[in-house]
């Protein structure tokens, strides 16, 4: 594709916050973006030059934004794959492209894609019924974590498993549906890497934060990750490699558990912008929602390079309310425009700079 000139249209399927920082960083290079959302009122909507209102099978409404956008990305991963190919049956890519989706929508799916391409996980079995629990729990050296198979984020779809007979609650949790069982990994820490690759195939990714999260969501993001710099080159060459097998066009993350002797073993990828790279605006030359847009727009990559050693907290739930005259001189505050805040919700975030960085 030739790169798009300034005044063409993104679209954007999603109106939550990752669409609103994309939609920001759009805006800043020139382009008029339109969101696509069920939502009534996304916070992406109000800082776009548009907004469809409209449901993920309205074929009609999908072409209407198809034909209104230059080329079409999106923020929230479980599109459904239909309604994709509604877009691109309109005459208009949507990237990061088919198969980042249809793999990254099914974490039975996604783990088998990375161990086929030599990116070790957690080990896991396929869970079909709350009778298949038991076996797999055992074959697992007896704890594990059940998940959905489909649509879990923020630790939602997911149940641990302790004991064989906790199988059937542990089934009901989830709401009975096709699941996996993890084995417990008795990590380190947690890191994530986020890699960009560009219509030309160029990838390049920013230094991986450390994770922590609290209640199954993320909470904070530490750079630099305090990890030696041979386990984050290992990280970083994963996820690009995962980036290329793919074919991917955008930003993606993955995430890792490391353990405590250095071996990374993946936890899932978002085919997307991601939570865990909010620092990279203010702490690299070229951030992730800039870098995103680049791909999506066909220009060429931003360099990643970390200028600050920094760390990002999110803001979740009344934590919302934050009080900008307690905010310290170098704290940057995102907020998303939320409406209410309601438990567990991601309100915003800031991103403190620590420190220029010295390495
Ligand atoms: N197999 C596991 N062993 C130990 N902790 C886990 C395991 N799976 C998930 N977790 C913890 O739960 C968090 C959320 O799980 P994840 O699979 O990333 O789902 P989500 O889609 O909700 O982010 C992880 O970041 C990690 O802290
Ligand atoms: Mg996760």
């Amino acid at each position: 594709m030739s790169p798009l000139r300034p005044g063409a249209t993104i679209g954007i399927l999603g109106g939550g916050q990752l669409g609103r920082m994309m939609a920001t960083a759009a805006a800043q290079l020139g382009f008029d973006v339109l969101i696509y959302s069920p939502e009534d009122d996304p916070p992406a909507g109000r800082v776009a030059t548009g907004a469809f209102q409209a449901d993920w099978d309205d074929a009609e409404a999908l072409s209407e934004f198809a034909r209104a956008c230059d080329v079409v990305t999106l923020e929230f991963e479980n599109v459904p794959v239909a309604s994709v190919e509604v877009i691109e049956a309109a005459g208009k890519r949507v990237l990061p492209g088919a198969k980042s989706l249809s793999v990254s929508q099914d974490r039975l799916t996604e783990k088998t894609f990375l161990n086929a391409h030599g990116i070790a996980t957690a080990p896991f079995r396929e869970i079909e019924a709350a009778s298949d629990i038991p076996a797999a729990l055992e074959s697992l050296g007896g704890k594990g974590v059940l998940k959905t198979r489909r649509e879990g984020y923020d630790g939602k779809g997911q149940a641990w498993v302790h004991d064989p007979a906790e199988a059937e609650s542990a089934w009901q949790k989830i709401g009975a549906v096709p699941a996996i069982l993890e084995g417990a990994i008795a990590f380190a820490c947690e890191i994530s890497v986020l890699v960009a690759r560009s219509q030309t195939g160029a990838t390049i990714s920013w230094a991986p934060p450390r994770n922590e999260h609290e209640n199954g969501i993320l909470a904070r993001s530490t750079v630099p990750s305090g990890l030696a710099r041979a386990i984050e080159d290992e990280a970083r060459r994963k996820a690009m490699h995962l980036a290329d097998a793919l074919g991917h066009i955008g930003v993606l993350a993955l995430e890792f558990f490391v353990l405590p002797d250095g071996t990374l073993l993946a936890n899932e990828f978002a085919p997307r912008v991601h939570n865990s790279g909010h620092w990279t605006p203010e702490a690299c030359q070229t951030g992730q929602f800039e870098q995103h847009i680049r791909c999506v727009a066909g220009w060429p990559l931003g360099d990643t390079h970390r200028l600050f050693d920094a760390e990002m907290l999110n803001l979740i739930g009344e934590a919302g309310y934050v009080d900008p005259a307690k905010l310290g001189k170098n704290d940057v505050l995102t907020l998303y425009g939320k409406r209410e805040a309601r438990p567990g919700r991601k309100m915003g975030h800031i991103t403190r700079r620590l420190a220029p960085r010295k390495d």
